[in-house]
C-alpha cells in the first residue's frame, strides 16, 4: 500500500519538475540593460542602436530595451526614470546635452543602478564609465588634416559646431582650435553655432557666402551639417573653392565615405557609434564592476586615399553584420525551435514519467490483487471448509436434538397415559380418604398434587415443542371472561384460604365476552398464578383485576401479587424461555412465561410486566373477533381438554358444564374398549362394568368384537399395534352394522391435525389423554343421551323420516330402507325377522342390536307396530273388514291381529272403528 502510494508520488513529483523546467529563462536570469538614446533620426544613430541590438542578440541572457528621447531633452530625463523604476541591471545613457541630464545620471548610480554613457558625457563626468572616442582628438585630427592640405599661406576656416551644451561639440572645437591656432597662416574665419543637423546652419552659411567672404575650409562638426553647407555653396556655385571636412565618416548612401568618394567633402573624421562595444563594456561592468572610467574609441581620417578602402571594409563588416543578423535570427528561430521541440519533449518525458509510474503502478497493484486474491481464495477455502464443518456439525446438532427433542415428546405422550390411570386412581380413592378421615389423606393428595405437577410440566414441554415448531391454531370461541376466570380462581382458592393470601377477582364489567382459546388462556393464568402463589409470601396478596376500557376495543387483565418481584435489570428477560430470576430460589422449568407469551400473542395480545412492591402481569387483548381468521373461530368447542382435574371430591357431581342425561335405563348398555394398554383397559373396566356392560380389545380384533357384540358405545385408543384408531373408527362408521354406534376416540395426541383426523373418521368425541374419569363418564352419558333423543325422534316419526331427507345420515338411509323392505311384505305373514336381516344383508342378531339401539325396541316388536299403525290407518280411511285388514297388514289371524291391536291401542279393532265413528 505504502510503496503504491510512494510510486504515484514520486510520477506525479518527476511530472511536475519537467512542466516548470519547460519554462524558458525567467525574468531573474536576464540581464537587463536598458538605453537612453538621444534621438534616432539619423544613420549614425540608427546604426547605433543596431549594433547594440546585435551584439545584446548574441548573448541569449541580454534583455535591451532602447528608448528614444526624440531630441527633447525633458522626455529624455522621464524615460531615465522609468527605466531606473523598471529595476534595471545597468542603464547606457547617450545625453542630448550634458547639464540637465546630469542629475537624473546621479540618481540613476544612487539607486545601485551602474550607468555607461556613450558618445556624449553628462557635467562633472558623473557615471560609472564612459564610452566614445575621443572627441578633442577628432577636432584635432580634422584641423591636421586642413593643415596638410595646406598649399597656400594664409587659410581661412569656417567652423560649423554641434549642439551647444553637448560634450562633442564642445571638445571636437576645443581640439580643432588648439591645433589650428599652433599655425599662424591658419585662422577661423568665423563660427556658425549649429544643433548637429544641416538645416540648422544653412542659412547662415549662406549669409556668410553672401557677404562675398573668402573661405578655404568648412569643418562641419559632422558630415550631416558639413554636406548642407556644401549644398549652399553648389547652389552659389562656390563648392570648388571650399574643401569641406565633416566627421562621422558613415558608410553607405550620403554617408561620409561616399561623400568623400564624391568629392562632396575633402576628408571626413571617423566617428564610431560603439554600440557593440558599449553592451560588450555593460556586461563587464556587471561582471566585475572595475573598468576603466573612460574608453575610447579610435578614430581616423578619411580621404580620397583611403576612402575606397575603408568603405570596403565598412561593406564587408556591413556583410558580416548582416551575416550574423541573420545567423542570430537563425539562432533565434533554432533556439526558438529547439524549446518548443525541448518543451514538447519535457512534456512527453512528464507523460512518460506518468505512465511509466502508472504503469508500474498497475504492475504493482496486478501483483498485489493477486497476492491478495491468493490469500483470499486461501482464507475463502479455510472458511469454506470451516463452514462445511459448522453445517455438518450443525446437522449433527439438529438432528441430535431433533432426536432427543422427538424423544422427549414421546416420552412425555408416554407419561401421559400412566399419568391418567394414577389421576383417575387418586380420583377414585380419594372418596375414601375423605369420607374416613383416613391416615392416607395427606399421603393422597401429596401423590394427586405432584401427579398433577408432572403432568403439568410435560404438558409444558409438548407445548413448548409445539410453540417452537409454530404448529399452535387458535381455536377462538365466544367466553365471558369473568366466568372463565372465577373458575380457575376457584382451582386456587384452596390453596390462598391455606396461606391466608387475599386472593379475589374484580372487574368493571361482568358481562364482558371475549373470543379466546379456552385451552390456552387456562394455561396463561394458571401459568401466573401458579407463578404467583410461588412467590407470595403467607399472608400476602394476589389480585385479577379485568379492566375493560369501554372507549376502547381492548380489555386489560392484570395479575399482581405482593411477592418477591423480580429484579430491575431482568426485566427484559423474563420471556425469554429458560429464564429465571436471580432471586428465584424455586424449582423452575423457565418455560411458563414464555409459553404465556407465545399463547397472548396468538391471540394478538400482549402481555407485560412491572414489578413494583411485587409482581404484575397486564394482559391486553383485544375484544370481539375480528383479529381472528374464520379458521381460528370456533362457535362451540367440542374438544374438551381435561387435563386438569380437582382433587375435591365434590367436583365430579358440582360439575356444571356437562348436561345430566334424563332417561332412566331398565338393561345395562354395552361399551367396547379398544385399548392396548392392559392396564389401562382393566382399570376402565373396573370403573365402568357397575353400570356398562364391558367388552375388551386389545386392538387386534377391534372391527370384529364391534360386529359380534355391537356395543351402545365404543372407547377407542389411536396407538394400536395393528389398525389405528381412526382407520377402526372410519371402518366401523361406513359399517351399516356399526354405524349407529357413538364413538369415543382416547389419545395423547392434543394437536389439530389429530383432531381433525378424528372428526373425518367419524368419531363422536375426542379426549385427550390424561382425561379425567369423571368426564368420560359424564361423555359416555351425554352420547347415550343423545341417541336417546334421536331414537325418540325416530321412534315418533317413522313414516316421515324417509321424506325428511336434510337428515340424510346413514340411519336415516337405514331406516328408510328397513321401513320400505317391511311395508313392501306388510300383507306377508310368512315376512319374518330373518327374512329382513337377509334382505338388509346383516345378522339376526345385529339386526336386533342396531333396531334396538337405533329404535329402542325389538325389531319384531318394531314390524308389528308398523302393522298395527297400517291397520289402524286402514281402520280409519277404509270400509274394508275386521280380518280383511288383518290378512292385509300380515297377521296370521283376525284373532291375534285383535288382541295385539287391543295391547298397543287399549281397544279391540272392532271398538276402535265404532269410536271413530262416532
Ligand atoms: C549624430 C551626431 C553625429 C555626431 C554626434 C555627436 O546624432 O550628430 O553626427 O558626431 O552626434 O554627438
Amino acid at each position: 500500500m505504502k510503496l503504491r502510494r510512494n510510486i504515484l508520488v514520486y510520477g506525479a513529483a518527476f511530472a511536475v519538475w519537467f512542466f516548470f523546467s519547460c519554462q524558458k529563462n525567467s525574468k531573474r536570469d536576464k540581464i537587463r540593460i536598458g538605453f537612453s538614446q538621444a534621438m534616432t533620426n539619423d544613420d549614425w544613430r540608427r546604426s547605433m542602436n543596431n549594433a547594440m541590438k546585435l551584439q545584446a542578440s548574441l548573448n541569449p541572457k541580454i534583455d535591451l530595451t532602447i528608448r528614444d528621447a526624440n531630441y527633447e531633452v525633458q522626455k529624455q530625463i522621464v524615460q531615465i526614470e522609468e527605466l531606473i523604476a523598471d529595476s534595471l541591471d545597468i542603464l547606457i545613457v547617450s545625453p542630448i546635452q550634458s547639464k540637465p541630464i546630469t542629475p537624473v545620471v546621479e540618481k540613476a548610480l544612487n539607486t545601485g543602478v551602474p550607468v555607461l554613457v556613450v558618445d556624449r558625457k553628462t557635467e562633472n563626468q558623473t557615471y560609472t564609465a564612459y564610452l566614445g572616442a575621443d572627441n578633442i582628438e577628432v577636432g584635432r585630427n580634422a584641423a591636421k588634416k586642413i593643415i596638410s592640405y595646406n598649399t597656400k599661406d594664409t587659410v581661412r576656416i569656417v567652423e560649423i559646431r554641434g549642439m551647444a551644451g553637448s560634450s562633442p561639440a564642445e571638445e571636437r572645437s576645443l581640439g580643432f582650435r588648439q591645433t589650428i591656432n599652433k599655425y599662424r597662416n591658419s585662422s577661423i574665419i568665423d563660427t556658425i553655432q549649429g544643433d548637429w543637423e544641416k538645416e540648422s546652419i544653412q542659412e547662415k552659411f549662406k549669409n556668410l557666402l553672401g557677404q562675398g567672404m573668402k573661405i578655404d575650409y568648412v569643418f562641419a562638426h559632422n558630415d550631416r551639417m558639413a554636406l548642407g553647407a556644401w549644398e549652399i555653396a553648389r547652389d552659389l556655385g562656390m563648392e570648388e573653392a571650399i574643401d569641406f571636412i565633416g566627421v562621422d565618416g558613415m558608410n553607405g548612401a550620403q554617408g561620409g565615405i561616399e561623400m568623400v568618394q564624391q568629392g562632396i567633402l575633402k576628408a571626413t573624421i571617423l566617428y564610431p557609434t560603439g554600440g557593440d562595444e558599449a553592451i560588450k563594456l555593460a556586461l563587464r561592468i556587471l561582471k566585475d564592476g572595475s573598468v576603466p572610467k573612460n574608453n575610447i574609441l579610435s578614430t581616423t581620417i578619411i580621404d580620397e586615399v583611403n576612402a575606397d578602402i575603408m568603405k570596403n571594409q565598412f561593406d564587408k563588416i556591413t556583410e558580416q553584420q548582416a551575416q550574423i543578423e541573420n545567423q542570430v535570427t537563425a539562432i533565434r528561430q533554432q533556439e526558438e525551435l529547439y524549446y518548443s521541440q525541448n518543451n514538447l519533449l519535457k512534456v512527453t518525458m512528464a507523460l512518460l514519467a506518468i505512465i511509466l509510474s502508472l504503469a508500474i503502478y498497475s504492475i504493482y497493484s496486478i501483483f498485489a490483487i493477486r497476492k491478495k486474491n491468493r490469500q483470499l481464495e486461501l482464507t475463502n477455502n479455510k472458511i469454506t471448509v470451516q463452514r462445511n464443518q459448522i453445517e455438518k456439525i450443525a446437522k449433527q446438532v439438529k438432528l441430535s436434538n431433533e432426536a432427543k427433542l422427538n424423544f422427549l415428546t414421546g416420552v412425555s405422550h408416554e407419561f401421559k397415559t400412566p399419568l391418567t390411570l394414577i389421576l383417575s386412581s387418586i380420583e377414585s380413592v380419594s372418596d375414601i380418604a375423605n369420607e374416613k378421615e383416613s391416615k392416607i389423606k395427606n399421603e393422597v393428595e401429596l401423590i394427586y398434587k405432584n401427579s398433577k405437577r408432572l403432568l403439568r410440566l410435560i404438558n409444558q414441554l409438548l407445548d413448548f415443542r409445539k410453540v417452537e415448531d409454530r404448529k399452535f391454531t387458535l381455536r377462538a370461541s365466544k367466553t365471558n371472561l369473568y366466568t372463565f376466570s372465577e373458575n380457575i380462581l376457584n382451582d386456587f382458592k384452596r390453596e390462598a384460604k391455606k396461606r391466608n393470601i387475599d386472593f379475589k377477582l374484580t372487574t368493571n364489567n361482568k358481562g364482558l365476552d371475549l373470543f379466546i382459546d379456552r385451552n390456552l388462556m387456562d394455561k396463561v393464568y394458571f401459568n401466573l398464578l401458579s407463578n404467583a402463589f410461588k412467590f407470595t409470601p403467607d399472608n400476602g396478596k394476589i389480585a385479577i383485576m379485568i379492566s375493560d376500557d369501554l372507549s376502547s376495543d381492548r380489555v386489560a387483565i392484570h395479575f399482581k401479587d405482593s411477592g418477591i418481584g423480580i429484579p430491575k435489570n431482568e426485566m427484559q428477560h423474563v420471556f425469554h424461555p429458560f429464564f429465571k430470576g436471580s432471586n428465584n430460589r424455586k424449582n423452575s422449568s423457565g418455560i411458563g412465561l414464555h409459553l404465556s407469551k407465545e399463547f397472548t400473542e396468538l391471540h394478538k395480545g400482549t402481555i407485560e410486566v412491572r414489578s413494583v412492591h411485587g409482581t404484575e402481569f397486564i394482559i391486553t387483548l383485544y375484544k370481539g373477533s375480528a383479529h381472528f381468521n374464520d379458521d381460528e373461530l370456533i362457535v362451540e368447542q367440542d374438544l374438551v381438554e381435561t387435563n386438569i382435574i380437582d382433587f375435591t371430591p365434590d367436583s365430579l357431581t358440582n360439575d356444571t358444564y356437562l348436561v345430566q342425561p334424563t332417561y332412566q335405563e331398565k338393561e345395562k348398555y354395552s361399551i367396547l374398549i379398544v385399548e392396548d394398554n392392559r392396564d389401562l383397559s382393566l382399570f376402565l373396566k373396573n370403573k365402568l362394568q357397575k353400570e356398562y356392560e364391558i367388552y375388551l380389545s386389545d386392538g387386534n380384533d377391534a372391527i370384529e368384537s364391534a360386529f359380534e357384540a355391537i356395543p351402545d358405545i365404543i372407547l377407542c385408543d389411536i396407538n394400536l399395534p395393528d389398525k389405528n384408531g381412526f382407520e377402526i373408527c372410519e371402518i366401523l362408521k361406513r359399517d351399516l352394522r356399526t354405524s349407529h354406534i357413538p364413538t369415543i376416540i382416547l389419545t395423547a395426541l392434543g394437536n389439530k391435525e389429530s383432531y381433525l383426523k378424528g372428526l373425518q373418521s367419524g368419531a363422536d368425541l375426542y379426549l385427550t389423554k390424561p382425561f379425567s374419569f369423571s368426564i368420560l363418564i359424564q361423555s359416555i352419558k351425554s352420547l347415550l343421551y343423545n341417541r336417546e333423543k334421536l331414537r325418540f325422534y325416530y321412534t315418533n316419526n317413522i313414516y316421515k323420516i324417509e321424506d325428511i331427507h336434510s337428515f340424510g345420515t346413514m340411519e336415516q338411509k337405514f331406516i328408510g330402507r328397513l321401513n320400505k323392505l317391511i311395508r313392501d311384505n306388510l300383507d306377508n305373514a310368512n315376512f319374518s325377522v330373518e327374512h329382513l336381516a337377509e334382505d338388509l344383508n346383516i345378522s339376526r342378531v345385529q339386526l336386533y342390536r342396531k333396531v334396538k339401539a337405533l329404535l329402542g325396541i325389538s325389531i319384531s316388536d318394531y314390524i308389528g307396530n308398523i302393522r298395527l299403525e297400517k291397520a289402524k290407518s286402514l281402520l280409519e280411511k277404509t270400509a274394508l273388514s275386521i280380518s280383511e285388514i288383518a290378512y292385509a297388514t300380515g297377521f296370521s289371524s283376525p284373532n291375534y291381529f285383535s288382541t295385539t291391536f287391543k295391547n298397543k291401542f287399549g281397544k279391540s279393532p272392532g271398538l276402535f272403528r265404532k269410536s271413530i265413528e262416532v
